[in-house]
């Protein structure tokens, strides 16, 4: 079986999603599929989260993360809304741990060798590079990877279609992640042409 960070690895792109309104997550998702990029990070930071997660993973087609989990009760509530994998903004032990209790994955944020090293530690190998742009973006992520080689990086946060093929270039970055795609006003207005245009565009770069 397909592991979701074996999906992750092969799209390498996580569409990052700020969405209002559980009701236009059905558009949401015919973009993302359409556009082929059939997986999402949706953000704990509005109250649709949990069901547009739920509207997403009971689709089949999606693969299905929650992202911005900054608490114990966040992991609950988005494995309880069926996500597949969980993303943080920064390191936090409990959260790793609930998260391990569960037995999803967990993306944490870390961008100094400290934050790297703790999060190593507790078994984490796969670490969100955030806020990458303004944390030293490719330079830093490249410093950071000599003395942790086993660790693969998912930059986010100033990620967009402009310097997308120069984080992917570097061998310790498995994926990005970035919102420019799927940007919360696309979502809300039901924009499906702009956001399936959007990946398609973001694909090709990739494949590139
Ligand atoms: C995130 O939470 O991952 C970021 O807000 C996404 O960053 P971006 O909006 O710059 O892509």
């Amino acid at each position: 079986m397909t592991s979701p960070l074996d999906h992750i690895t092969d799209h390498r792109i996580i569409p990052v999603v700020v969405i209002d309104d559980a009701a236009t997550a059905a558009t949401l998702g015919d973009a993302l599929v359409d556009g082929g990029l059939p997986l999402a990070e949706i953000t704990f930071r509005t109250s649709a989260a949990p069901d547009t997660i739920s509207t997403l993973a009971d689709r089949g087609d999606l693969i299905v993360g929650a992202g911005t989990i900054t608490s114990v009760s966040d992991v609950d509530a988005a494995v309880q809304a069926g996500a597949s994998f969980l993303v943080s903004p920064g390191l936090s032990q409990a959260v790793v741990e609930r998260a391990a209790e569960h037995n999803i994955l967990l993306i944490p944020g870390a961008v100094t060798a400290t934050e790297v090293q703790r999060a190593v530690e507790w078994g984490v190998r796969t670490i969100k590079f955030f806020p990458a742009e303004t944390s030293g973006g490719i330079a830093a992520i490249r410093a950071l990877s000599a003395p942790f080689p086993a660790v693969s990086f998912i930059p986010t946060g100033g990620v967009t279609a402009m310097n997308l093929a120069d984080y992917l270039a570097l061998p310790s970055v498995v994926a990005v992640g970035g919102s420019w795609m799927v940007e919360r006003s696309l979502i809300a207005t039901r924009n499906v042409n702009a956001m399936t245009q959007r990946t398609t565009d973001a694909l090709r770069i990739v494949r590139a």
